[in-house]
């Protein structure tokens, strides 16, 4: 079966949202105009926190939770295994960076690594829900708890996500969301939310993001330029309305994903979620044997793959440089890194062409003919 060219990932754009944001344009202020405001109400309302505060990204988003948390001179412990964003946003703070291994079974921070983490020059803890799968929080926010840490979580990937029937970004000090246009949600652009239930630390990151101004032109800390376009809050609107029919889709794409290459030997499968976690599938990844192979072997049948992540971020040259960290630092996200290759899942994804994708991985390994 010959197929069109399928991608990793592809936004949906509507005419609704296109008109949403030319409406935006002609009739509101075009930067904190209404649409910014009801867009924070609407997503505090779906994650099921008192506040919500856009921002220009998921970057922004965490380095601004960080800074209201303090953690300049102090350490930030997060995973070596995430998109480097994560661990820049802890620099961008004043912080440093400290990384605790990721564990196999679900490729999140491990908590009993993150314990043996902590020390007192630690402010902040921030785990990753990477891929759209919720981490084991309990035991690390009982941790901070215990030890007055904040609790961030980079919810960047994983926008409504369940852990223990809350959704992610509920459940530490803060959540951050990212908007960037292969997430599960996009504003047509960069941009990014934070949520917390605490009215105090709301209007922290409000501050910040906006020049640092308690009014129009009095200000009392420095802050940042980093506040979300109206445009892009309109359209965002609407992106936020179709999120749980797309992620509902997403893991249907999962079921046949899982279905179809159980029986392959070559590859391990992604944890599915169970009655405590209900994972989003912002991407599917598989661990595989021969990987760069399979990369290779998929993309001349038209099919896009991709590695999240091939370098682990200790290993990324600019981190060895600034903190000296050597190869061996993180056994069990270098090894992850060796194998792990996502696959092609949207909401508009076919059946048929994730069935193309399985062929083709059965192909490769020598078993069923497709
Ligand atoms: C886990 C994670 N953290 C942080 C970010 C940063 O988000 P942004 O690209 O919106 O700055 C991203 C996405 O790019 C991400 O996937």
């Amino acid at each position: 079966m010959a197929l069109a060219k399928i991608p990793l990932a592809r936004p949906v754009v509507t005419e609704e949202m296109v008109e949403a944001v030319a409406n935006a344009l002609r009739n509101e202020r075009l930067v904190m105009g209404e649409s910014v405001f009801k867009f924070e109400e609407e997503f505090a309302r779906f994650i099921g926190t008192d506040h919500a505060v856009s921002v220009a990204s998921g970057t922004a988003a965490l380095q601004l939770a960080l800074i209201a948390s303090q953690v300049r001179g102090k350490e930030v412990v997060t995973t070596p295994l995430s998109f480097i964003a994560t661990a820049n946003a802890a620099v961008e703070a004043g912080a440093t960076p400290k990384f605790a291994d990721a564990r196999e079974r679900d490729y999140n921070l491990d908590p009993v690594k993150l314990k043996m983490a902590i020390s007192p020059h630690v402010a902040a803890v921030m785990p990753v829900h990477l891929y759209g799968h919720p981490c084991d929080l309990d035991p690390m926010k009982e941790m901070c708890e215990k030890k007055e840490l904040r609790l961030i979580e980079d919810a960047c990937q994983a926008h409504g996500a369940l852990y223990k029937g809350k959704k992610v970004g509920s459940i530490g000090d803060f959540g951050c969301f990212s908007f960037y246009p292969t997430k599960n949600m996009t504003v047509g652009g960069d941009g990014g939310m934070i949520t917390t239930n605490s009215e105090q630390l709301a209007k922290e990151v409000a501050k910040l993001r906006d020049c640092g101004r308690v009014s129009r032109y009095l200000h009392d800390v420095v802050g940042f330029t980093s506040r979300l376009n109206t445009a892009n809050a309109a359209l965002g609107r609407i992106q936020l309305r179709h999120l749980p029919e797309w992620n509902e889709r997403r893991r249907g794409i999962s079921k046949i994903y899982a279905k179809e290459l159980k029986d392959l030997e070559e590859v391990v499968l992604p944890p599915m979620g169970d009655k405590d976690i209900t994972p989003v599938f912002h991407l599917f990844v598989l661990r595989a044997r021969r990987r760069d192979e399979l990369v290779t072997y998929l993309t001349k049948k038209e099919i896009e793959s991709l590695v999240h992540y091939p370098v682990p971020i200790h290993l990324q040259p600019v981190y060895q440089q600034m903190y000296g960290y050597k190869e061996g630092s993180f056994p069990v996200s270098e090894a992850l890194s060796k194998s792990l290759i996502s696959l092609p899942i949207f909401p508009t994804l076919k059946d048929e062409e994730v069935k193309y994708v399985c062929d083709s991985i059965h192909q490769f390994y020598g078993g069923k003919q497709g």
